[in-house]
Order: structure tokens, then C-alpha cells, then sequence
């Protein structure tokens, strides 16, 4: 048996969408395009969304919202996809790593005071492998230094939050803005893609200024008009648009939205309950629920990570070590970010293995990792 880290829910209906845009004539960013902000902006309660090109992409323009320039700092964590570090250095400034709770894998917010200086210019928190940071401690620091707050919620659609007394998704108005990611190892995918969700129109109207080159008319729009426009180019922007065949696709994932959480809580309560006695199994505080975007168990020192990981894929199964450290990789050499101390960021990175968790895993390909697992651990 062959069990892959992750497989993608595609099927027909996907592949209908994609041949009635084919067919439509217009395929780069346009009428799909604008379908799936609203009902994406629908499905996780968001008052503003607007569609870029990837996660990445958003979080650039994200932080360019935020006001984020040459010379200032960004309070962040290095435990993320490198994408987080490199949007803050793509904006100019600097990352400033802070560690992370061992426990639920987000930002330690009670360190955060302590980075924070009068270069700081945002706060971008993540919501690790889906599971929700602790905003309600988050929030109010941000709000008490008059700086934005930013959520990479690259892995995180679908994924909830307690929020003043209920529970709503990911996106919805609490932070400045939500970045979202549709790669195919996220929840939902669009090949590659992304989504920013705010509470701010004026936010929402940059981002879609500069998503689409400063130009201050979208394509669709001038090519539907009875009348000749002259479009105007206002500020120096970029191409960070998603396509309308992209779009046709994240619009049959948002549908299928709902299931696809179930079906990943039901396997990670199976996984946790399998692993009872065999291995430390993720964290959820009383303040979220996870999408389950990866399930991470801690090795808690029984066996090398690698060897763990090796003797799996020998077997047919595929994973990845828990989240890799930005500085630790070449690209972030010391006197390029700021941290006050990484221990357990670099602890976690070096401690924990993701396993195959995805919509369609049956009950066997489960079973067969758990036992692997019990074979390789013992
Ligand atoms: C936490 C995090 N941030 C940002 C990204 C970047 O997203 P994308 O690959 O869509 O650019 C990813 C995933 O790839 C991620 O996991």
C-alpha cells in the first residue's frame, strides 16, 4: 500500500467548471474570479475578499496595506513555510522571530511584548498547520501599539476560532487581514492561489489595485463597457492575478468546503485516538478547532526524526518533518532577522513528523500508517 502525505479532492465537477470557462472565451482574471470572492468571502463570514495569484502573493500585498516599507520591522515566527519570512523581506523590511508555544506550534504571545520596537510596523501571526493562534491575546497587542495585525491563514480555510463567545471561521473580521493559500497541500485548492480577506474597503480596493498592475479599471470591466475607456496606472503594481480557470476550480472547492473539514476532523480524532500510548498527538486548545490542513505528532525523543521518517517511506508512506525554521535556511543568514531566543522552534522542527491525512484516506491507508508507525517506534 502506498499512502501519500496528501491527495487533493478533484473530480468532475472541477473539470465541468474548468471546460465551461474554456469555453466562455475569457479565462484570466475576470467573472469566476469575482463569483469566488463573493462565495469564498460567504463561506468563512469575511466582509471583504479579494483573489490573488498564492499565499505568498498575499501576504506581499498584505503587508504593503499594512503600510510595511525599507527599514521597518515585522514581529513574526520563524517555525512557518519560508513564504511568511520572505514576504516581510520582499516589502523590504525585517523579519523579527519570535518562538513559539510548543504546545499548539503558534506564536508564544507572551513574548511578543518583548520584540516589539519602534521599527515595528505589523504583526503577522500563523495559524500553523491549521490550527488557530491565540488572537484574543494577540489582538489587543497589536492594538495597544497601533499596529496592524495580519494572519497567514495559508493553511488555515475552514479552520475556527471562539470569538467573542462564538465560534467562526478564519477570515471572518478580527484581525486586518487574512492571507490564504489554495496550493494543493492546503484545505482547498486552485493549483496554486490565494485570498485576502479584511474588514477594511480600502484595504480590499488596494489590494486589488495592486494585484492587477495600479490599474485603476479591472480587464473584465473595460472589455464589458459600451464606451471607450482609457485606464490609468496609479501606483507601480504587480501581476498577482489569479486566473478565471483557477477561480472555476476554488469555486467547486469552497462547495465542498464543509465536507472536507469533517472528513479531516473525523480522521484526526481517529488518528489521536489510535495513537493512544504510541506517540504525542497535536494539541487544540478550548479556543479552536482545526481544519486538520496537517496532523503532527511529537517523537518525543523515542527515535531520530529521519530515521522515523525513512523507515515510513520505505514502507510506502510519505511524510514531511514537522515545520522548517526560516533561520536556519541559507537564505536567512544571522544579522538578516531579529529574535530574541528560537528554542523550541528549533526543537519542534528537529521532534515532530507530519503524517497522510486527506479527504479521501479510508480507514485502511489509516490503519496501515498507525501500525507502521507502531513498528518503526517499538
Ligand atoms: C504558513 C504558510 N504561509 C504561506 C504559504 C505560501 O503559500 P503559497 O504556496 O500559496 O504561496 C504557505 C504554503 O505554502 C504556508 O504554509
Amino acid at each position: 500500500m502506498q499512502v501519500p502525505l496528501s491527495r487533493p479532492w478533484l473530480d468532475e465537477r472541477e473539470a465541468e467548471a474548468t471546460r465551461r470557462v474554456l469555453a466562455s472565451g475569457w479565462i484570466t482574471q475576470g467573472p469566476e474570479v469575482a463569483a469566488f470572492e463573493r462565495e469564498f468571502a460567504e463561506a468563512v463570514g469575511a466582509p471583504y475578499a479579494s483573489a490573488c495569484s498564492s499565499g505568498t502573493t498575499a501576504l506581499h500585498l498584505a503587508l504593503l496595506a499594512a503600510g510595511v516599507g525599507p527599514g521597518d520591522e515585522v514581529v513574526t515566527v520563524s517555525y512557518s513555510f519560508i513564504a511568511t519570512a520572505d514576504a516581510i523581506v520582499h516589502c523590504g523590511a525585517t523579519p523579527v522571530f519570535v518562538d513559539i508555544d510548543p504546545v499548539t506550534f503558534n506564536i508564544d504571545s507572551g513574548r511578543i511584548e518583548e520584540v516589539i520596537s519602534a521599527r515595528t510596523r505589523a504583526i503577522l501571526c500563523v495559524h500553523q498547520m491549521g490550527m488557530p493562534c491565540d488572537l484574543a491575546s494577540i489582538l489587543p497587542i497589536a492594538r495597544a501599539h497601533g499596529i496592524p495585525l495580519i494572519e497567514d491563514a495559508a493553511c488555515a480555510a475552514g479552520s475556527e476560532i471562539l470569538w467573542e463567545g462564538r465560534w467562526q471561521r478564519i477570515g471572518g473580521p478580527v484581525a486586518d487581514a487574512a492571507c490564504f493559500s489554495f496550493h494543493p497541500r492546503k484545505v482547498l485548492t486552485t493549483g496554486d492561489g490565494g485570498m485576502i480577506t479584511t474588514p477594511h474597503p480600502e484595504w480590499d480596493r488596494k489590494f486589488r489595485q495592486l494585484r492587477h498592475h495600479g490599474m485603476n479599471v479591472p480587464a473584465h470591466a473595460r472589455h464589458k463597457s459600451p464606451q471607450v475607456i482609457f485606464e490609468s496606472y496609479d501606483v507601480a503594481g504587480f501581476n498577482y492575478r489569479l486566473t478565471d480557470l483557477q477561480a472555476a476550480v476554488g469555486r467547486e472547492q469552497v462547495r465542498k468546503l464543509d465536507q472536507i473539514v469533517e472528513r479531516r476532523r473525523h480522521l484526526a480524532a481517529r488518528y489521536t485516538g489510535l495513537f493512544t500510548g504510541l506517540a504525542s498527538t497535536p494539541y487544540e486548545p478550548e479556543y479552536a478547532r482545526s481544519n486538520w490542513q496537517s496532523y503532527c505528532i511529537r517523537l518525543d525523543g523515542r527515535k531520530p526524526q529521519r530515521e522515523v521518517m525513512q523507515a515510513l517511506l520505505d514502507r510506502g508512506i510519505a511524510t514531511r518533518r514537522g515545520v522548517m525554521c526560516a533561520h536556519l535556511e541559507p537564505a536567512y543568514p544571522p544579522g538578516s532577522w531579529r529574535s530574541a531566543d528560537l528554542r523550541q522552534s528549533e526543537w519542534a522542527r528537529d521532534n515532530t513528523v507530519i503524517l497522510p491525512l486527506f479527504p479521501a484516506m479510508t480507514e485502511a491507508e489509516q490503519d496501515f500508517v498507525v501500525s507502521a508507525l507502531r513498528e518503526v517506534l517499538s
